[in-house]
């Protein structure tokens, strides 16, 4: 982050604005939404800004920029349409240390302007570094869609109750819980419609309910966070991130989807290697109860969905044992992610009629799965934590009669930028997952491919197949994709 977004408080201060054409008029309708004192100073003005000049906080100095213009000034904004003047500007305000911005000329900077969605006193800036202006303005029309155009109404009632509920609410956990129903619930949608009456009546039966401890009692969201790319998640997922306390993280959760957590949330890493012990398990089940017997919104977050492969079901028992209310949400499964990113259908209109996922990793090595179903033709499924028994499974379906040549396409990393797809046949599985060095997480998917649903593969497919050997030493090759 080469540009470091902050907000920086201009009420009752000057800002220099160089210039008086349009450029010079956009940085002036700008700043009179601020509380600043603006001068401006050009050898001449257009009649935009003059007009905009009648408010008390404008002034106007016709005639040539002189270095004394910056005196008092807190920000230097040259907007001047001669590039000679603004780098004169530039200079000036270097040697005299004010924050400057040079319109069009990013390198004389030493700030820049983000694109703002405006709901006062609610403020979105939006920064590209410069990079790419389009998709700053993209960002902005979808964050103004969102934010209706009377959303500073909402932050302006909260700012009018903010004493009100601290000196009602000693606890700080009981104010959190009172801000976010207010927020998220039917005070906000009053406030909204402006019906001020009913927003009153909410805030003292929130009020009432806090004071009472009706709410004191914790809970426990188990949420599915999807394969990794943060826009996987579903907005409940979001919601209920954004209302946690305490965030209990699983290993193969993206640390990127944090940034939707609360700032000041607790974070518990319960890490668990795979295949790894039970006590684990154990530990990160009483972390639970015991952050939400404190009343505390515990969020447990877990990589794709909480009941596939996830062991959910141990903690639900756990908690709901312990008499505190537990919520599934769901998140997108591995197998689902990584199919849809590489355009492969799990199931095939009279080809592929039944679709699997069954689980490649077991506590004492012995697998129950049933091969022969497996086997059997018009059946795809996925395989979750099969990195290391790959070889096992191989050789258990080519028992069972799947054919060696049944397809199998390998996804590592799916949806995040370090993915890898890889595609071989059941009888190179083992040594395909040796030879292309795949680590995992992967999915490893059987008996499905782009060819008999009549679609092409992804570009960046890595096929392997080990050549016919070549003597003594067997070698593989890595061919590129056939479309
Ligand atoms: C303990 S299981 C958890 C599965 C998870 N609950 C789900 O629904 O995706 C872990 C396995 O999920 C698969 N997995 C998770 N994230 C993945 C990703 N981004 N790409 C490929 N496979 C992934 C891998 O097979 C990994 O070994």
């Amino acid at each position: 982050m080469r540009y470091f977004p902050i907000f920086v408080d201009l009420d009752g201060h000057d800002v220099l604005i160089v210039g008086g054409g349009e450029k010079a008029l956009q940085k002036l309708r700008l700043l009179a939404k601020s509380t600043a004192r603006i001068r401006l100073v050009a050898p001449q003005f257009d009649a935009g800004i003059r007009e905009l000049a009648h408010a008390p906080a404008v002034t106007l100095i016709e005639r040539s920029f002189a270095p004394s213009d910056l005196h008092g000034a807190v920000l230097i904004f040259a907007a001047a349409d001669d590039v000679a003047v603004n780098s004169q500007v530039a200079l000036e305000a270097k040697a005299q240390g004010i924050p400057h911005n040079v319109v069009d000329g990013p390198a004389e900077s030493t700030f820049i302007m983000p694109a703002i969605v405006d709901r006062d006193p609610v403020v979105v800036a939006i920064g590209t570094e410069g990079s790419a202006p389009v998709l700053a303005r993209e960002i902005k029309a979808k964050i103004e869609a969102w934010l209706p155009a009377n959303f500073g109404r909402v932050a302006e009632g909260a700012m009018a109750l903010r004493r009100r509920v601290h000196e009602a609410l000693s606890d700080p956990v009981a104010r959190r819980r009172v801000w976010g129903a207010l927020l998220h619930g039917a005070w906000r949608a009053s406030v909204l419609h402006g019906e001020t009456a009913a927003a009153e009546c909410e805030l003292e039966r929130q009020l009432a309910a806090a004071r009472s401890g009706a709410e004191r009692t914790g809970s426990v969201a188990l949420i599915g966070c999807g394969p990794g790319d943060p826009d996987l998640l579903t907005l409940k997922a979001q919601q209920r991130l954004q209302e946690a306390d305490v965030l209990v993280v699983d290993r193969l959760v993206n640390p990127a989807i944090l940034e939707y957590a609360r700032r000041d949330a607790q974070r518990i890493d319960a890490g668990k290697e795979p295949e790894g012990p039970s006590a684990a398990q154990d530990e990160i089940n009483r972390i639970l109860v015991r952050e939400a017997l404190k009343g505390q919104r515990v969020a447990r977050l877990k990589g794709g969905d909480a009941f596939v492969f996830g062991r959910a079901a141990e903690e639900m028992a756990a908690v709901r044992a312990a008499g505190i209310p537990v919520e599934v949400i769901p998140g997108i499964t591995a197998a689902h992610a990584c199919a849809a990113g590489i355009g492969l259908p799990l199931t095939l209109r009279q080809k592929v009629r039944q679709f699997a996922v069954v689980t490649g990793a077991s506590a004492d090595g012995a697998f129950d799965l049933d091969w022969a179903a497996l086997a059997k033709p018009g059946q795809g499924f996925a395989i979750y934590m099969g990195v290391r028994s790959a070889a096992h499974f191989r050789d258990k379906l080519i028992a069972a009669g799947a054919g060696p040549q049944t397809a199998v396409v390998i996804v590592e990393n799916g949806s995040l930028a370090s993915e890898r797809v890889i595609a071989t046949e059941l009888g190179h599985l083992g040594r395909a997952i040796e030879s292309m060095e795949v680590k995992g997480p992967a999915i490893i998917f059987v008996g499905l491919d782009w060819a008999a649903a009549g679609l092409s593969p992804p570009e960046r497919l890595e096929r392997y197949e080990p050549a016919p050997a070549s003597g003594a030493k067997e070698f593989e090759r890595r061919l590129a994709p056939q479309s």
